[in-house]
């Protein structure tokens, strides 16, 4: 990145959440105060600081209400509480206030799809009669075949296996089904009865009412089945919006969905201050999910198809071009992410062959990435992506460059999708493993305690914060600098324009607050054009181009 002109002119007060860098705390591995190897609110509440130093604008907490934790916590058994494992409803308070006194906002997860098959909801259900209006908040039905044998379509669950478990009915005979698109644990709510409705307007407001400045909005394009039910016999390998042919799976991105953003639209807007909803909707193309952006539903989505592009230069500028343009047509700011506690770390997926990057987790028996090529591709695509215009996501120890854990044992793994598929589908635990704090500190600072829930790998002593804190070069100082310099140039409020001069073959440059932004993706050097004063530099020093790094020069 480098200037190529001055950029001292005003930029007009816009909502904060256009330009924002939302950081994603996985609140089981993020930080644990009481040892028992397990993250908590006031292990998170104590290492906000470093949030802030980093220069991030709001913290996403993943699930924090009680729960089973059969899915690390989207199986939620209450949704007005917080589990005890991670805290009290004290605690959180304690967490948000904080939090905002450092200038951070709070940017709770709620999943509305499904809750825990603990949730007093189900329980009720169960213990109901077929037809009755505990079954109704549901999505009870019959089976198919002779007494009800087979399961009432063809879905498969997201993680493997039917999508359908049958029930005891109260009387111990063997009775009816219910959908669920994850675990068995967590059964899929029936959003065309009002109560359901009902039931979320009154929890958002009770967030609301505690102040927290916004919802990610989990599963989001999956709340509305199609009428009927009809089978889908296609393989649920990841959260997918559309087939290659375009055709629509009947119970993702449904009309329906949008009135109830316009629904819950209304409930924020109805609050002080500037509160968002966020879609974690898994559809393609980036004219479906402008969708959940329009003026009147949700404020941002997650841009998967950024995520998820291979390591090209063309698929890369395609992605971007159309992301811009599908935001514009609604009037809303794209987004960029890189990584999430769902797919493989970008430090590792980066590592393997251009087209071959693994969607889904990596075990030991599997090809395993190009740790070193893969930091350094993560590094320059974290630079290009923070010099991005719109809103940008982070996730919890992406900033000091940490890979996936491709060599965990099957008898740690805790995924859900590890078990449902015996192993076949590696899950999700290899980006899930506590960060490492201090480096020679049990656990790496993680907590007070010897073990973590996932066990660390060794190496991470020298990716702790403190072992990358002041060190020029380190990731840590990179993510630091980048932050920095989006900020004082407001890169997320730019236009983007792309250097034709520049841009070509393996090569993107774009202009924007006239800052220039390149990206290398070919192995010989670049030559910046003349004039040009370097800001900031993710790889190797080449001639002329001098990285700085706020601290430790
Ligand atoms: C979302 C979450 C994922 C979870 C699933 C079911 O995709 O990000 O972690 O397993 O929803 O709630």
């Amino acid at each position: 990145m480098g200037p190529v002109s001055d950029t001292s002119t005003e930029t007009p007060a816009a909502p904060w959440w256009r330009d924002a860098v939302i950081y994603q705390v996985y609140p089981r591995s993020f930080a644990d105060a009481d040892g028992d190897g397990l993250g908590d609110l006031p292990g998170i509440t104590a290492r906000l600081p470093h949030l802030a130093g980093l220069g991030v604008d709001a913290v996403w907490l993943s699930p924090v209400y009680p729960s089973l934790q059969k899915d690390a916590g989207y199986d939620v058994a209450d949704y007005r509480g917080i589990e005890p494992v991670f805290g009290t409803l004290a605690d959180f308070e304690a967490l948000s206030a904080r939090a905002h006194e450092l200038g951070l906002r709070v940017v709770m997860d709620l999943v509305p799809n499904h809750t825990s098959a603990d949730h007093v909801w189900f329980r009720q259900a169960l213990a109901a009669a077929p037809g009755s209006p505990e079954r109704a908040r549901y999505v009870f039905r019959d089976g198919r075949g002779e007494d009800g044998v087979l399961p009432p379509n063809s879905w498969r669950s997201v993680f493997g296996g039917s999508a359908w478990t049958r029930v005891a009915e109260p009387d111990g005979t063997p009775g009816q089904w219910y959908l669920h698109l994850f675990d068995s644990s967590q059964p899929d709510l029936d959003w065309s009865n009002p109560e359901v409705h009902e039931e979320f307007a009154d929890v958002l407001r009770f967030w609301l009412d505690r102040g927290v400045d916004g919802f990610r909005v989990d599963v989001a394009h999956g709340l509305i089945k199609a009428e009927g039910l009809p089978d889908w016999d296609h393989d649920q390998a990841l959260l997918n919006g559309s087939t290659a042919s375009g055709e629509r799976p009947p119970m993702w991105d449904q009309e329906g969905v949008h009135e109830i953003y316009r629904e819950w639209r209304r409930v924020l807007d109805s609050y002080e201050g500037e509160r968002i909803l966020v879609a974690e909707a898994w559809v393609t193309p980036p004219e479906r999910l402008a969708r959940y952006v329009r003026g009147d539903e949700m404020h941002q989505a997650f841009n998967f198809d950024y995520l998820r592009a291979p390591w090209r230069a063309g698929e890369l500028k395609q992605v971007v071009d159309a992301t811009l343009q599908a935001h514009e047509v609604v009037g809303a700011p794209a987004t960029w992410v890189l990584s999430n506690h769902d797919v493989v770390r970008h430090a590792s997926r980066l590592g393997y062959p251009a087209g071959d990057e693994p969607a889904s987790g990596v075990g030991p028996d599997d090809p395993q990435p190009d740790a070193e090529l893969g930091l350094r591709r993560a590094r320059a695509a974290t630079v290009f992506m923070l010099a991005l215009p719109g809103g940008a996501y982070v996730y919890q120890g992406e900033e000091l460059g940490l890979p996936e854990v491709t060599t965990l044992p099957a008898e740690v793994r805790q995924d859900p999708a590890f078990a449902r598929t015996g192993g076949e589908d590696r899950g999700r635990d290899g980006c899930r493993v506590p960060i490492p704090w201090e480096g020679d500190a049990p656990s790496y600072g993680f907590g007070p305690g010897a073990a973590s829930w996932l066990p660390q790998p060794p190496e991470w002593a020298r990716l702790s914060v403190a072992a990358q804190t002041g060190v020029a070069g380190s990731t840590l100082e990179l993510y630091r600098g980048a932050l920095a310099l989006r900020r004082e140039h407001a890169l997320g409020r730019g236009e983007l324009e792309w250097d034709a001069e520049l841009t070509g073959g393996d090569v993107l440059a774009f202009r924007t607050r006239g800052v220039l932004v390149v990206l290398n993706l070919s192995d010989a050097p670049v030559a910046p054009p003349a004039g040009a004063r370097p800001l900031l530099v993710s790889g190797e020093v080449v001639e002329g181009w001098v990285p700085i790094y706020p601290a430790g020069g």
